[in-house]
């Protein structure tokens, strides 16, 4: 078994690191969104942004099957949001912010374009889960967090609760989620 990446937690600074495009798709680039799938699925996650793991270029992974359905691991990489269209709101977690949800709004369908492990270039159109996701996952490549979206006092509270869980020894703060 791989080595699972550590996910950096809020309020990291280099969470708002804005990630540089990748150019170079080697054997490098397809053990690392190995790793990050495997950190994902072991973090009981649905996305994971390389940002997250502290790698500050421009990819992602995410798996939004359904329970019970087979797993559908994607890489993007370089993703580009090319349309976005309706608006819900959308009950969101974070594997960087541990025991936190709350409710964001986001477009309801997106068309994205990205490239491959290969360097090629595909488009795909994504409602629901896959298409919060993919939103959710740009942002943490532009070093942005759903709790943005939310009031400050709100943003503060989420703060002062983190910097606490993370003083306290053995404190399950790092739980994922
Ligand atoms: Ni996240």
């Amino acid at each position: 078994m791989m080595s699972l990446l550590d996910i950096l937690q809020f309020p990291d600074d280099r969470l708002r690191r804005v990630a540089a495009e990748v150019g170079v798709f080697d054997q490098a680039l397809a053990k690392l969104a190995a790793r990050m799938l495997e950190t994902m699925y072991q973090s009981r996650g649905v996305g994971l942004a390389a940002t997250q793991v502290d790698v500050h270029r421009r990819l992602f992974v995410a798996d939004c099957a359904d329970d019970g359905q087979p797993p559908e691991p994607l890489i993007f990489i370089n993703p580009v949001i090319l349309d976005a269209r309706g608006q819900i709101e959308s009950e969101e977690g974070c594997l960087s912010i541990p025991g936190v949800n709350d409710k964001v709004p986001r477009a309801q369908a997106v068309r994205v374009r990205a490239q491959n492990l290969a360097g090629d270039t595909f488009e795909r159109s994504a409602d629901g889960l896959l298409a919060v996701c993919i939103q959710h996952e740009i942002d943490h490549l532009d070093g942005k967090l759903f709790i943005d979206y939310l009031s400050p006092l709100k943003r503060q509270r989420i703060r002062k609760k983190l910097e606490k869980q993370a003083r306290q020894p053995g404190s399950p703060g790092v739980a994922a989620r």
